[in-house]
């Protein structure tokens, strides 16, 4: 028995890395996976069909149920396919893990409009349109009286939550994929969906000159930045066993699950009537006193 045994499930950019870590696992666990990858390189140029057949490859000599799309999930009509894909091929769609990604690392003053325009299409539209198209479809599917049971899982950074130089465009994406994860999960909770998020962290071609020497995998020691590791809370997440987690966020790391808490208040200065600047100059230090030092915007 596997924790998804006979659910259908999506994973976008499955070819390499952490996506194809996730479907191997959840087809071990007993779900039909279609696996997803456009194919391209790591700043999101051409297309290759080659590393999603590899993945339903591997799936299929392990036992399990696999079928291939090479669908853009950043264009609307290649969401709308792939969400109707897995309907054509298996009759229905239960989990959505929306993982592929691109990386164009440049300061802000070197950065240029397509480096914002990619990174953002395939992260923050690409997350967003094959959620619309899931989210009609389990819509639609409770109003027609059927019991549903959905998931998305989506994949945020620790980009996202604390911001890191040189990511203006990932950033910002992950940052509004956070959010966006929020919002889904209180707008898809009446038709019985969960929306939640990781923040992962692991060794594959986006990250190998990024994590450098602590990321290298010792012989027979444990690989904490194997991809392998943060499969199990995506299939957990995926799973019945999840049914009353949503619109949190999770950093998930070799052995280590954190759940994270989002914005709340960290000092205040109030009264009953408008500030004037020079005045709110003054109030400053009442103002950052419980501050944590170790939270953006760091120091002043
Ligand atoms: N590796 C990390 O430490 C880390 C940290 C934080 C977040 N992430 C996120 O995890 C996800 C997976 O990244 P990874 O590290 O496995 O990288 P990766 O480059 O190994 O895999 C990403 C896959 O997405 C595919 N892809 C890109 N654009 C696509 C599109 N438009 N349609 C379909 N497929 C597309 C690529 O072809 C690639 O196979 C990304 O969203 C990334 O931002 C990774």
């Amino acid at each position: 028995m596997g924790m998804l045994d006979g659910k259908i499930a999506i994973v976008t950019g499955a070819g390499r890395g952490i996506g194809r870590a996730e479907s191997l696992l959840m087809a071990e666990e007993g779900a039909k996976v279609i696996v997803n990858d456009v194919g391209g390189s790591r700043a999101g140029e051409g297309s290759d069909k080659t590393p999603a057949e590899q993945t339903v490859h591997d799936i299929i000599a392990a036992g399990g149920e696999a079928a291939v799309n090479a669908d853009d999930v950043s264009s609307w009509q290649g969401a709308e396919n792939l969400v109707a894909q897995a309907v054509d091929t298996w009759g229905r769609l239960d989990i959505l893990v929306n993982n592929a990604g691109i990386l164009r690392d440049k300061m802000s003053f070197n950065m240029e409009e397509s480096d914002w325009d990619d990174v953002i299409r395939v992260h923050l539209k690409g997350h967003f349109a094959m959620s619309h198209f899931a989210a009609v479809h389990w819509r639609n599917r409770a109003k027609a009286g059927e019991e549903v049971s959905g998931r998305i899982i989506n994949t945020a950074s620790e980009a996202g939550l604390f911001g890191n130089a040189g990511q203006a465009n990932y950033g910002a994406a992950k940052a509004g994929i956070a959010a966006m994860t929020i919002i889904m999960g209180r707008e898809l909770a009446r038709y019985g969906v969960t929306v939640n998020a990781i923040s992962p962290r692991a060794r594959t071609r986006m990250t190998e000159d990024l994590f450098g020497e602590m990321a290298k995998a010792e012989e027979g020691k444990f690989d904490a930045f194997a991809p392998d590791n943060v499969a199990p809370l995506v299939a957990f997440l995926a799973s019945d066993a999840a049914a009353d987690v949503t619109g949190q966020n999770f950093v998930v790391y070799g052995g280590s699950v954190w759940v994270m808490a989002g914005w709340k208040a960290a000092g205040q200065v109030s009264r009953d009537d408008r500030w004037t600047p020079k005045e709110l100059a003054d109030a400053k230090s009442t103002l950052f006193a419980d501050r944590d030092p170790g939270l953006p915007p760091f120091a002043f």
